[in-house]
């Protein structure tokens, strides 16, 4: 395993799209366990393979309840909605208060090429709606308005 350099805004690197991935061999499952230690050594908990400069749809995710490694995840259905802090690894040291929709149900393939149908609420489903955005090289400034305040913070979750 290996740790990757995380691009940072305003890298356009972070805007391009990703693609989906067609099979999942072993590059693929190499590239989410070494997305997976850079999430962890850079203290965050979520992160996604465009963040380390490759444009394939993968994410990881640690919450806390142990490692989700997500390949094409969709977002199929949202309800409600709710405002939290969010930070991201790409825009260092910067939160934003972000509306999201509080529960997602999302499809995906684990690494080991099966469909996984989730059902997230809360933080999770948070994580996830950022990760997806970071897919269509949505970043949290995108988010911004002219009535909001980008707020400096250490301790808000890096997505
Ligand atoms: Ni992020």
């Amino acid at each position: 395993m290996a740790s990757m350099e995380i691009k940072r805004f305003p890298d356009p690197v972070l805007r391009r799209k990703g693609e989906d991935v067609k099979s999942i061999g072993k590059s693929e499952k190499k590239v989410l366990s070494d997305m997976a230690e850079t999430m962890y050594l850079k203290g965050g908990v979520g992160l996604a393979a465009i963040q380390v400069g490759i444009h394939k749809n993968m994410v990881v995710i640690d919450i806390g309840d142990g490692i989700m490694k997500m390949v094409n995840p969709v977002i199929l259905k949202r309800e409600g909605s709710e405002v939290q802090e969010e930070g991201c690894l790409s825009v260092p040291e910067k939160c934003i208060n972000i509306k999201r929709s509080k529960k997602v149900v999302v499809d995906y393939l684990n690494e080991d090429g099966q469909a996984v149908r989730l059902s997230a609420e809360g933080l999770l489903a948070r994580v996830v709606q950022h990760e997806i955005d970071h897919l269509f090289g949505k970043l949290i400034v995108d988010y911004l308005s002219p009535l909001k305040k980008i707020c400096n913070s250490l301790t808000t979750r890096r997505l």
